[in-house]
């Protein structure tokens, strides 16, 4: 992996970093594809609405797009781009020095495998115990404190389960640990709100975009554990992994059906997708 620090290569941040005493900071993880970060503005935009979130000035894009180059250009053509924005140095307690300086923190790893049945066939999904709380300022961004995904993921070990959904207090569902779902119900597609809790995922644009294009319609909406278990279809979506069907949530099985393979279709490469991928 490739780590830089404000622009050289480095593989370490003073303690005093303040991403590291209070999590304050924000993040991304962004898909390099043949060379080029995809949904860059998506991933740019959602930085944005963090940084107003958090009170913290515009983040610097000339020099994200500098570093995200650099790096680029000596790592895989395949590759997932992580960049993290921390706040920079300590301050006083919980204070910012003012104005906050920025810590650009961004490592270049090879993308992971996407095999072709998680695609074609779907994926296995666990209900987590862990619940996710709200607090609506920080809704839908993706600040540095991920401790609620963290316990989430540490409920399970079976490689054979790709993934856990999150309920809130109420039951509602919020999403993956590390990806957003959609549920298709009499030929709509609906999925989480977002409001109180979450992260709003870039793929998830992508995806109630191209289902827009394609004139289904899209909600957002509380889905509880029924409305899961009673879909016609279930997906879930992010940036590196683009979209997987469920075929199995708890006792449940799914097939991948006809809504899925359309919006799988139309983000296209370089998931494997009907019509896309060899033996597809
Ligand atoms: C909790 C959570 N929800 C959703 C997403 C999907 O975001 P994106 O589509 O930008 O990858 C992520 C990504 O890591 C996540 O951690």
């Amino acid at each position: 992996m490739l780590t830089w620090v404000d622009g050289h290569p480095q593989d370490a941040v003073p303690v005093a970093d303040r991403g590291l005493q209070y999590g304050d900071g924000l993040f991304e993880t962004v898909l390099i594809d043949r060379g080029q970060a995809l949904a860059w503005d998506l991933h740019l935009a959602r930085l944005r609405r963090g940084c107003r979130a958090l009170r913290l000035p515009e983040p610097p894009i000339a020099a994200l797009e500098a570093d995200r180059d650099g790096l680029c250009a000596l790592g895989p053509a395949q590759a997932v781009l992580k960049i993290i924005l921390t706040a920079g140095g300590a301050g006083r307690g919980y204070a910012r020095p003012q104005p906050p300086t920025w810590r650009r923190i961004l490592s270049l790893a090879p993308a992971p495998e996407w095999p072709l049945a998680e695609y074609r066939d779907g994926i296995r999904v666990r209900w987590c115990r862990q619940l996710w709380f709200p607090d609506p300022a920080l809704a839908g961004i993706k600040h540095l404190n991920r401790l609620t995904q963290v316990r989430a993921r540490a409920e399970w070990d079976d490689p054979q389960i790709a993934e856990g959904l999150i309920r809130d207090a109420d039951g509602s569902v919020v999403g993956g640990t590390m990806s957003n779902l959609f549920v298709v119900r009499d030929g709509a597609l609906l999925t989480p709100g977002l409001r109180h809790c979450g992260v709003a995922g870039t793929m998830r644009a992508r995806v109630m975009a191209a289902a827009a294009a394609q004139g289904l319609p899209v909600r957002e909406t509380a889905l509880s554990v029924m409305d899961c278990l009673q879909a016609d279809e279930l997906f879930v979506c992010n940036a590196v992994r683009g979209i997987r069907p469920i075929r199995q949530l708890g006792a449940r099985s799914f097939a991948a059906g006809p809504v899925t393979r359309a919006l799988q279709r139309e983000i296209g490469p370089p998931w494997p997708a009907p019509g896309h991928g060899a033996g597809w």
